[in-house]
């Protein structure tokens, strides 16, 4: 009997478990080799298709476009039932305005690609025709095409629904047409790029240029007096090595793809050891703003970002490092992430056309599985990086969207996601730049992963590593270090990124299935936050440390009065007094996200309080300031001083440092 009714429970307890776990998809998706425990094993459920931005990405967009009539292009939704998220829809309920243009604008006289909208047509029950006819007519062609060109189209779209109809989104496109007789057809197009990449004192005898297509086309990049360079094979992704360059000089260039050719571009190799200036830029947080327009286009603000570029570019600025959150992201898509990375490409992609932009991941770069634990009283909603992160991770399809150095570190814990891409350094000339990630691996110390802010060991000693090498290079005069997250916030995120009110209980954690442990790491964040600080001040060369992530232009001094706190304070905080130098940290989240305002920290209060000390002469607006303007930085660097001056999109002046290296010279 006893065994007769504890058999049938047994047999009750297995049942249960097993139901759950196939019911719930949890099987086939456990990887018991994984860093990070998977939270439905703690009653968590996992948010299907959350955190979408785009219903649907550029190829579902692109895809809806075919060949035409005498009119232009058809716009046909009828082929998609599910939007990204795996929502169910009803195109035929879709209704909107298209907009259309000749892209490049003007393009045989302009030197910086924008776009220009001229006629308009309509969206009906998913259905429409893009009308590139009339931009044929006499007094529009302002490009004088004869039966082909390229155009740039934008899709305005709504849901007929009960009560109020819903806005799906603002969504554009670049597409290559030409005519077969009356009728309008459509041939492979760049839709992205061209972008000029990997220009580094180092090696300034090759570039990569970078481009997307509509269609698998033969990618060829043609550099008068240099060669001719093909993409391995057919494809969609292009990113072709050009060899054989002089530093220092000025190339034009021209990519064939499939049966067209872009205009002739140019670009520039980067400065010989013997440079005497190098100018660049630098801005950060460029995910969609509050409007419907576009600054709110695919998940970026393209009305900011493209302005501060142009701004760069009109400033000479050779390159633009950009301190990450180029996109909305928080999203559960893998097709999303890339469309809004997309979007922020073609944002810029008037300066990235002919100069380099180098960035960096941020906190809104967060290709997540996204939770919700009901916890006794509090539900909690979190994200983990998505797995396998070998080609799910935001770090795998960060490497796959973007061109950088892979000279970062190597990951301590192989089954953690990647340092490629996402962490590296290059010399531009006289000035290294030291990127490094501080919103690697999204995870919550539960379950293991890097909570915001936080850097693992392996990390830690590859920028001591880098530290040291740029201070004992001679062609090294300045380094220049950047990532997301401040290192001393000031307004917008004073509970996280590096400093959580102190509270240096904050670490990375490892899922170990083996033990079924989560292992904390063993320094906390203020521990990993004052070694940071440390290995910079004992680096000669370090002219700032640039963050983002607060959508507003702060800078801060710290040197070893600044009370900044030390593990276990919660008040009094004190400052590093073993400090040997004073160094700027300097935030820019001014690209286009809704601003920010300041916040007290025990570092701002001090300098509010001591406004005589003369290092507040160091620069226009002191020694500590905060403005929540949109905004960019433009360096401008020479052999005896690296200035640095702070601009709105409008070109006004904010701030200005003479000299960022008088701290290092005091
Ligand atoms: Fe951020």
């Amino acid at each position: 009997m006893y065994l007769k009714k504890n058999s049938f429970k047994m047999i009750l307890i297995l049942f249960i478990s097993l139901n759950f776990i196939f019911s719930s998809g949890f099987a086939e998706e456990i990887n018991s080799n994984l860093p990070v425990k998977d939270p439905r094993s703690d009653g968590a459920t996992l948010l299907k298709g959350s955190g979408v931005t785009n219903l649907f990405s550029i190829d579902m967009m692109l895809d809806s476009v075919k060949d035409g009539n005498s009119i232009g292009l058809l716009f046909d939704l009828g082929g998609i039932n599910k939007t990204l998220g795996d929502r169910e829809i009803d195109t035929s309920k879709i209704y909107g305005d298209i907009y259309t243009g000749p892209y490049p604008f003007e393009k045989d006289e302009t030197e910086y690609a924008y776009k220009r909208f001229r006629s308009r047509s309509k969206i009906k029950k998913g259905k429409s025709y893009i009308n590139i006819s009339y931009l044929f007519m006499n007094v529009v062609n302002s490009e004088g095409w004869k039966d082909k060109g390229t155009i740039a189209v934008k899709f305005v779209m709504f849901m007929e629904k009960e009560g109020e109809d819903e806005y799906l989104g603002n969504y554009e496109a670049r597409i290559d047409f030409r005519k077969d007789g009356k009728r309008f057809i459509k041939v492979p197009s760049i839709i992205e790029g061209p972008m000029i990449n990997l220009v580094h004192s180092e090696n300034p005898s090759e570039i990569v240029i970078a481009f997307k297509t509509s269609d698998p086309v033969n990618g060829e990049v043609f550099v008068p007096g240099v060669g001719l360079f093909r993409n391995k094979a057919i494809s969609k992704s292009h990113e072709i090595k050009i060899t054989g360059l002089d530093p220092d000089k000025e190339y034009r260039y021209r990519i064939r793809y499939g049966e067209n050719m872009t205009g002739s571009y140019k670009f520039r190799t980067a400065p010989s050891d013997s440079a005497g200036q190098v100018i660049f830029a630098y801005t950060g947080d460029s995910r969609a703003g509050t409007t419907r327009d576009d600054a709110k286009l695919m998940g970026v603000n393209h009305l900011t970002m493209e302005r501060l570029a142009n701004l760069a570019y009109r400033m000479n600025s050779s390159l633009i490092i950009q301190g990450g959150d180029m996109i909305n992201g928080y999203t559960s898509s893998k097709e999303d992430f890339s469309t809004q990375l997309h979007s922020w490409k073609n944002s810029i992609s008037g300066f990235w056309r002919e100069r380099p932009v180098y960035t960096c991941i941020g906190n809104h770069e967060a290709l997540v599985n996204e939770y919700i634990l009901k916890k006794r009283k509090r539900r909690e909603n979190f994200g983990l990086d998505k797995w396998p992160y070998e080609t799910e991770s935001a770090e795998a399809v960060f490497a796959e969207e973007l061109v950088h150095f892979r000279n970062g570190p190597e990951v301590s814990d192989k089954r953690r996601p990647t340092y490629s891409e996402n962490v590296y350094s290059f010399r531009f000339g006289f000035v290294k730049f030291i990127v490094f990630n501080n919103n690697y691996w999204r995870g919550w110390m539960d379950f293991g992963g890097s909570p915001e802010g936080y850097i693992f060991d392996d990390q830690l000693n590859w920028i001591k590593n880098e530290l040291e090498k740029g201070e004992n290079n001679p062609a090294v005069k300045y380094i220049i270090l950047f990532a997301q997250e401040p290192v001393f916030p000031n307004g917008g995120h004073v509970k996280d990124c590096m400093w959580y009110y102190g509270d240096n209980s904050v670490r990375g954690s490892q899922y170990h299935p083996e033990s079924g442990k989560i292992v904390l790491e063993k320094k906390g964040i203020i521990e990993v936050r004052n070694e940071l600080v440390r290995m910079i001040d004992n680096n000669k060369k370090v002219a700032a440390v640039l963050g983002s992530d607060e959508h507003a232009y702060h800078k801060i001094l710290i040197d070893k009065t600044v009370p900044v706190g030390k593990p276990g304070e919660k008040e009094n905080y004190s400052p590093l007094s073993d400090l040997k130098h004073s160094t700027w940290y300097i935030v820019s989240g001014g690209a286009g996200a809704p601003y920010y305002s300041e916040e007290p920290t025990p570092w701002n209060r001090f300098w509010k309080q001591n406004k005589n000390r003369p290092e507040n002469n160091w620069a226009e607006k002191g020694a500590y300031y905060y403005s929540s303007q949109e905004n960019i930085f433009i360096f401008d660097a020479t052999r005896d001083r690296i200035s640095m001056t702070v601009y709105n999109p409008y070109g006004e002046k904010i701030d200005f440092f003479p000299d960022l290296m008088i701290s290092r010279k005091n």
